[in-house]
């Protein structure tokens, strides 16, 4: 599928909205319509007027680094980018003194860059500067071209920085300070040679960037590139340097004499030849569960580049893995033929032999031990149209519920609090609304690195917009550092604070009353079970000073609309369903949902690990979460699928396990999942896997998990099909095939059911769009979900109503409960169940890295994030490293009750005390030796954050586990934006025109 922007690699401006007030303006002689206070830019674009606009982008709003944007209005010059439409305001972009301005303008441009744009790898038609050149009509160059005293910087796996094509247009800046808030980029406005500095002039290697990508995207020239465009996007851009060299020189040869018109007709002309061989395709990322979504540029299977442009949920926003991290999908390990075992080796074989196989083993097991001998498990990476299908073969082919999915090991706690309290399973809104919101509360989440697009929306309204930022985290992350309150709970300890809050709120009139009134029940028996949780209390047991906890009580009370974020720090307890329970009732205790910059936001982890259990790859639900159980529910799932289906609730992945070792459960088709790895205790997932008869494992790669495996599939990847993922925010969001899937590798859904159709079930789906069809009309959440109203960027959030329309904010008119109103439910607070003791003296916390995903089976592949990140690393506090004699770069040997890893130390105040925190981005020292098998009662979700350990420090001391070359060692430098106003205040400054009419008026 192609996309296409206006060119600029911007998005037509929108029409206005029916209805919206308005106000009249004459531009050029003409009425045009305006929203009150919009800048003149938008509607003079809206108009098709032609105005040069280079340091303009919507989504970053107005610069003003350029000038080139200047319009005349009474007599003035203004910058059409950062002027506010007002009533009867006329407007001439054509005035020969706006002109003459504009000129002047784009002429000191032209003397920042040199134009050799048929040798370009940026002569895709998107180029600002390449078409401002166009638009104006520019034959020759009055301020000639001025090579900067400053060298490429290459010193970055990813892009390249070159000062002498930079135009000092600042987009990057803004970008890096005020929508990525990473707060690296600024510009040298006092040099006499300005050019973007990496905190403050570091190499971009060594600098605070953390590869996101967002000032690559929108620099409009070739200043900032992806590496992966360089000398392979143009037909002329491969040849040596050298030679291109000379190209450049014959082509500036030229322009004295023929003017810029012919020679960008030249360059048009190659660009257009690039249409023929450059792809442009929408897919959606395949990483977390924000659900960014890009255009993939590519060049038969070469990976040209990822570009941003206008996606839902992010806007122009990636960060380090979905901007660059797909090396993965042409690496040369991608499995490529069925595998299956012969003794303690694999032999490969074809389709229909390993195909064969499965249906036979299938068949026979069942046979011989019954439906439910058999269990399958759904992968969140994959789509919802796969997930689906997963279901219906273990359902409706093989007739057991054994069916689940990832969301087991972290967000079923979530969606169980959510579900005793407000109705539904996922997020109360949009991240919109999140960031409406005048204070935002997190708990146990490392947003900045999990969620980073996210994170940057948090960052920027606290930045920008006077949000307040409270977090509760064990470690320091990049988010407690910027709250206004960070919070340092004792671990396991946080439905007590969140509790105590509530009871405070509560007893000293600080409670919403009227909402509680009307649309809260159960408020007398749960304030019983407040009884416990005074704030003295919660301060003795959380270790939370007494004043703190009452100081973030009053913010809350006062904020005028509070968003609660939580995840794994949250969910991965042995009571985390009642603590994201403690928080919706907290919400729901403070009026906290219903409205815009309210309500609760369990960040989901996997890309489509909501859609995974949304689409009925649980054990207990059919799609949209209608119980297996439920009469109705069944009868019409049988008919729609005309089989009889099993009633009573399977097992969920936990369960699993423990019914392998039982012996009960024989066979596992398992999905994309690196469960030897990723589940808890994992020396006895992996003895499990051991025992089974037959295993099927199905993945891109051969796994960790594969080794246990009778069979292995290979499939494709998110590049390689279509389908739908639903992000946390119940995005629905389409993908579509960027590449063809690899020769010998299959998408998943198509092995699925050709697996299905050999055990008897006939299904002829041919595209995954009449999967969906076939799921939105048997779950009335997704009833009016089709591919045709997710084109392109299209998205739906659900439930979508048959007439098509979604939710993007729940709960605007009812809880989900059949009497409308929400429910507190009563708590009761236990406590961890696995604390320090003398033996296992220090308490183990885990969880994601920023440039990882996960355990890092697609990520390490990625040369860049691999050279940057190469290591798994124990974080220890100084005080800790102290007392214990250890340094950046001791090798330690981690001893928990259930396993042990060899791992180096990485010494940072992130963490204190006695409180270690490993990521889990290792296949070779995976934390899950270390955790546990015991878990939420409600949700069997593991007590990954439950893990005590011994510590032994070993002889040898090896180099830091992270090269200086990784972000965290930089140091950033804040700053309100691109600061213009530097630049204006420099002697060599005056606005473009204004000497010109000075000259005139005399
Ligand atoms: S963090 Fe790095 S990649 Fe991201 S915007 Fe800033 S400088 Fe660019
Ligand atoms: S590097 Fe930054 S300042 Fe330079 S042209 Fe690109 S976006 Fe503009
Ligand atoms: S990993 Fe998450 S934040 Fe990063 S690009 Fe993908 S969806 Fe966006
Ligand atoms: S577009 Fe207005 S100053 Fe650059």
């Amino acid at each position: 599928m192609q996309t296409s922007t206006n060119g600029n690699g911007k998005r037509s401006p929108a029409s206005l909205p029916e209805n919206s007030p308005t106000v009249n303006l004459v531009i050029d002689g003409l009425s045009h319509a305006a929203r009150p206070g919009e800048r003149l830019i938008d509607p003079i674009n809206r108009a098709g007027l032609k105005l040069p606009q280079v340091c303009y982008h919507p989504q970053l709003g107005p610069v003003q680094t350029c000038d080139t944007c200047l319009v005349e209005i009474n007599g003035q010059l203004v910058r059409a980018c950062a002027t506010f439409a007002s009533e009867g305001m006329a407007i001439s972009t054509i005035s020969p003194k706006a002109h003459a301005a504009r000129q002047e303008a784009f002429d000191r441009i032209l003397g920042n860059h040199m134009l050799y744009c048929t040798v370009c790898d940026n002569n895709n038609g998107n180029c600002e500067v390449h078409n401002t050149t166009k638009l104006m009509a520019i034959e020759h160059q009055r301020i000639p071209f001025e090579a900067k005293p400053h060298k490429i910087d290459d010193t970055n796996p990813f892009y390249r920085y070159d000062p002498d094509q930079c135009v000092l247009c600042g987009r990057c800046v803004e970008a890096c300070q005020n929508v990525e808030v990473n707060e690296t980029l600024s510009i040298s406005w006092n040099d006499p040679h300005p050019r973007v500095l990496w905190d403050g002039g570091s190499t971009i290697g060594e600098s605070s960037c953390v590869s996101c990508g967002h000032c690559v995207t929108v620099c409009p020239c070739n200043a900032l590139m992806e590496k992966s465009m360089l000398g392979h996007a143009g037909f002329l851009t491969g040849i040596s340097k050298q030679a291109l060299n000379s190209m450049i020189d014959v082509v500036k040869g030229m322009e004295p004499e023929t003017g810029y018109g012919s020679i960008l007709r030249v360059s048009e002309i190659e660009s257009a030849m690039r249409e023929s061989r450059i792809r442009r395709t929408k897919t959606v990322c395949t990483y977390c569960g924000v659900g960014c979504s890009f255009d993939i540029w590519t060049r038969d299977r070469h990976i040209l580049k990822v570009e941003p442009l206008d996606g839902p949920a992010n806007g122009i926003s990636t960060c380090i893995k979905g901007k660059f991290g797909w090396d993965y999908v042409n690496d040369p390990e991608r499995l490529t033929k069925p595998l299956i075992r012969e003794g303690d080796k694999f032999r490969e074989a074809s389709w229909d032999e390993a195909l064969d196989l499965v249906a036979r083993k299938f068949t026979e097991i069942k046979a011989q031990h019954g439906p439910d001998s058999l269990a399958f498990i759904s992968s969140s990476k994959c789509t919802n149209e796969e997930s689906y299908l997963m279901q219906k073969l273990a359902r409706a082919v093989v007739g057991t519920n054994n069916i689940d999915n990832c969301s087991r090991y972290c967000q079923a706690p979530a969606t169980m609090g959510l579900f005793r309290t407000v109705g539904y399973g996922g997020d109360s809104g949009s991240i919109q609304d999140i960031e409406n919101a005048s204070l935002v509360l997190i708990v146990g989440s490392n947003t900045a690195e999990s969620h980073p697009v996210l994170a940057a929306r948090v960052k920027r309204a606290h930045k920008l917009h006077g949000q307040k930022l409270i977090v509760a985290d064990l470690r320091e992350h990049e988010m407690a550092r910027r709250a206004d309150i960070f919070l340092h709970p004792k671990p396991g300890t946080d439905l007590v604070w969140l509790s105590a809050i509530t009871r405070y709120l509560l007893d000293n009139d600080l409670a919403h009353e009227d909402f509680l009134r009307q649309w809260v029940n159960g408020l007398d028996e749960y304030k019983k079970t407040l009884a416990p949780f005074t704030m003295e209390f919660a301060s003795r047991t959380c270790g939370i000073p007494l004043e703190t906890l009452e100081k973030v009580a009053r913010m809350i009370a006062e904020a005028n609309g509070m968003c609660a974020l939580w995840a794994m720090g949250v969910t991965q307890q042995s009571q985390g369903s009642d603590t994201s329970t403690a928080i919706s009732n907290l919400l729901l205790v403070t009026g906290n949902y219903m409205r815009t910059g309210t309500g609760a936001y369990p960040l989901r982890g996997h890309n489509n690990v909501q859609g995974a259990s949304d689409s009925g790859s649980m054990p207990n639900n059919l799609p949209g979460y209608q119980s297996v159980d439920n009469p109705e529910v069944c009868t019409r799932f049988e008919a729609a699928w005309k089989a009889k289906l099993p009633v009573t609730k399977g097992l969920d992945n936990h369960e699993m396990v423990d019914a392998i070792h039982q012996g009960k459960l024989k066979s596992l088709y398992l999905i994309g999942e690196e469960m030897s790895l990723v589940d808890s205790n994992a020396n006895y997932v992996s003895a499990a896997f051991s025992r089974l008869d037959f295993f099927v494992v199905q993945d891109i790669f051969f796994s960790a998990t594969c080794r246990f495996a009778d069979v292995v599939l290979p499939a494709s990847p998110s590049l390689e099909k279509e389908g739908t993922f639903t992000s946390t925010e119940r995005r629905i969001q389409r993908l579509n095939q960027v590449l063809e899937p690899l020769p010998g590798s299959r998408p998943d859904w198509k092995i699925t059911q050709d697996i299905s159709n050999r055990l008897g079930a006939n299904w002829n789906y041919a595209h995954p769009s009449e999967i969906m069809s076939e799921m939105a009309s048997v779950t009335p959440m997704l009833a009016g979900v089709n591919y045709e109203r997710l084109d392109g960027y299209k998205s739906l959030q659900w439930p979508v109503a048959a007439d098509g329309s979604g939710q993007p904010l729940l709960y605007t008119k009812t809880f989900n409960f059949p009497d409308g109103k929400a429910r507190l439910f009563p708590l009761s607070w236990t406590g961890p169940v696995e604390l320090p003791d003398a033996q296992f003296d220090l308490h183990l916390n885990n969880g994601r890295l920023l440039e990882h995903f996960h355990e890092g089976n697609l990520t390490h592949r990625v040369k860049g994030i691999h050279e940057k990140t190469p290591d798994t690393f124990v974080e220890i506090s100084p005080e800790l490293a102290k007392e214990r004699g250890v340094q950046t770069g001791t090798w330690l040997l981690l001893i928990s009750r259930y396993g042990q890893v060899r791992v180096r130390a990485l010494v940072t105040d992130r963490v204190s005390g006695r409180e270690l925190y490993m990521p889990m981005n290792s296949v070779e020292s995976p934390v899950n030796l270390l955790t546990s098998s015991h878990t939420d009662p409600a949700t069997h979700t593991p007590a990954y954050k439950e893990t005590s350990v011994h510590m032994e420090v070993l002889p040898e001391v090896g180099e830091s586990p992270l090269p200086r070359v990784n972000s965290r060692f930089g140091h950033p430098t804040p700053q309100a934006g691109v600061e213009v106003a530097r630049k204006w205040k420099r002697s060599d400054y005056y606005l473009p025109g204004s000497r010109l009419v000075q000259i005139q008026l005399k």
